[in-house]
């Protein structure tokens, strides 16, 4: 057969709120050769309640897995060439399961779910001062329903089958990677229960300076540190694939999505940073090895640790909780598009959100507020508003909500960014991306190849020590490819339709006290 000889190659399992990915790339050119995508249900079963099947996401792994290597094999790619298989996914969602047999003891707690909203409140009015930031110089997080710490104790205490598994010392607990990564190395049958320290720096129960879980954290959630995974890097060997297409290749990449896109756009120096629109919105700037504190209402996170031996790299993060949601929401509950694709057409035909302010507070807003009690509000609307003017009011929406996060960074630095650097599903929608440039007041920069959270996640296991494809020498990196949006709007009117952003944020918070 004509097999195509093209050297090293390098996957990545790209596990999402919204949606599972599979994606090869050549480990020499960073180019995709190929990929599958299979969406993921979301269930709501009571209001501010979001939870996955962790079973589905596991079957979506082993489809997009099995679909993509189909792909290669017509395209006369043979899948011995993929050398090592990364693993990146979303955040703080939590899992238990029990070890002896491999089930799951509840649904996994999607990060944007609010039942622990009254734990919350509790927690934070015992602090003195009744301070959200009374964690915050160990874990650089303030306490919030969105961490995995209070979902795993609000199992612990709801859910009889965790409560006997802990008891019995059966239960694992472990976020999206550490789930996966078990299964796909053997689940029940000497699966490696792992995380690597970015996802770890998520849970509330690790402590960034020592790079470790923190005794005192879980003692204060009363979490037993027996059901925690091992903390790793997030470029080592942890364990090779026991089934499945890719039997025998080693996982040897693992960072958290935000991450994984901080690697994948090479933001690898001190004040780079990106932002990804996904089912949120995430700006990550890189701010070295030495953890930086937010006066701004930032989060402080582990951005990277590249090797065992390597130092780790903090971040600042602006956490967005509605970006891409906001249009699944208009598209499943509102039914004004069938597909996520005709938003930009229908916000086009407008170019206005004619004075109608939407501000999708759906699970409390994030950064830099931290405000679980506000909740979603449309307002301006006029008898002459229409469903285009709410779509244009979404975007919009998402343009305002990462103008807050910049402006927080750019605050606690004294450093104003140039430009920004985004990646992510949403910016395949130009008119987003020149909304966002003219909101911003400075130009937008986009990738030509957009699956950059994917691709960092390939780099860290291609990387790896005793894998050694991948070189993540600044100077061999190959060159990315872009595309750039200016401002295009006079900025007086810019802060003229933020101003009003604002004040419609103000009626959407403490809305439920
Ligand atoms: O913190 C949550 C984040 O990791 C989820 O990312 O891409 O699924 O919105 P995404």
């Amino acid at each position: 057969s004509n097999r195509i000889m093209l050297g090293p190659l390098v996957a990545a399992i790209d596990q999402g709120t919204s949606s599972t990915r599979f994606l090869v790339f050549n480990a020499k050119t960073a180019e995709l050769l190929s990929h599958h995508q299979v969406e993921i249900k979301q269930s709501f079963p009571k209001e501010g309640w979001v939870e996955e099947d962790p079973k589905e996401i596991l079957q979506s792994v082993y489809e997009c897995m099995d679909r993509t290597c189909e792909k290669l094999t017509q395209l006369n790619i043979d899948i011995s060439n993929i050398k090592a298989v990364g693993v990146t996914n979303q955040r703080e969602t939590t899992l238990v399961w029990d070890k002896e047999t491999g089930e799951p003891l509840y649904n996994a707690i999607v990060w944007l779910d609010l039942r622990t909203q009254s734990t919350v409140e509790r927690l934070i009015n015992k602090t003195p001062g009744r301070n959200k930031n009374h964690l915050k110089h160990k874990t650089g997080l303030p306490i919030s329903t969105y961490f995995s710490a209070v979902k795993l104790r609000w199992l612990m205490d709801n859910v009889e089958k965790v409560h006997e598994a802990v008891l019995s010392h059966r239960a694992m607990f472990g976020t999206v990677d550490s789930w996966l990564i078990w299964c796909l190395t053997g689940g029940k049958k000497g699966g490696v229960h792992c995380t690597d320290v970015t996802n770890a720096s998520r849970t509330m129960l690790f402590n960034i300076h020592t790079m470790d879980w923190d005794p005192e954290l879980c003692k204060y959630f009363d979490i037993p540190m027996e059901i925690l995974p091992k903390v790793r890097s997030s470029s080592e060997i942890y364990g090779l694939m026991k089934s499945g297409p890719l039997t025998g290749v080693p996982i040897s990449g693992c960072l958290g999505d935000q991450s994984a896109a901080l690697v994948g756009q090479m933001c690898f120096k001190d004040g780079q940073a990106k932002n990804t629109y996904g089912t949120g919105c995430f700006l990550l700037k890189n701010v070295g090895t030495k953890p930086v504190m937010s006066d701004h209402g930032l989060l402080t996170t582990v951005a990277y640790k590249l090797g065992r031996d390597k130092p780790a790299c903090y971040a600042l993060e602006g956490s967005v909780a509605i970006a891409g949601a906001v249009v699944r929401w208009l598209k499943d509950n509102l039914g004004i598009i069938q597909t996520s694709t005709e938003l930009e057409k229908l916000a086009a035909d407008v170019g206005t959100s004619y004075g109608c302010y939407f501000v999708p507070a759906f699970s409390g807003l994030y950064a830099p507020y931290w405000e679980p009690s506000a909740r979603g509000i449309i307002c301006g609307l006029t008898q002459f508003t229409n469903r285009s003017h709410l779509a244009f009011a979404a975007l919009e929406a998402v343009c305002f909500q990462t103008r807050e996060i910049l402006d927080a960074m750019n605050q606690d630095s004294g450093i104003h960014l140039s430009q920004l650097q985004v990646d992510g599903g949403m910016t395949s929608n130009r008119l987003l991306m020149q909304l966002q440039a003219d909101i911003l007041c400075i130009p937008v920069v986009k990738p030509s190849m957009p699956e950059t959270t994917a691709l960092g996640a390939a780099m860290a296991a291609g990387a790896a020590e005793g894998v050694s494809v991948w070189s993540l020498n600044p100077e061999d990196l190959t060159e990315v490819t872009s595309e750039k949006f200016e401002p295009q709007i006079n900025p007086e009117e810019s802060e003229l339709r933020y101003a009003r952003w604002k004040k419609a944020v103000q009626r959407a918070m403490n809305w439920e006290t």
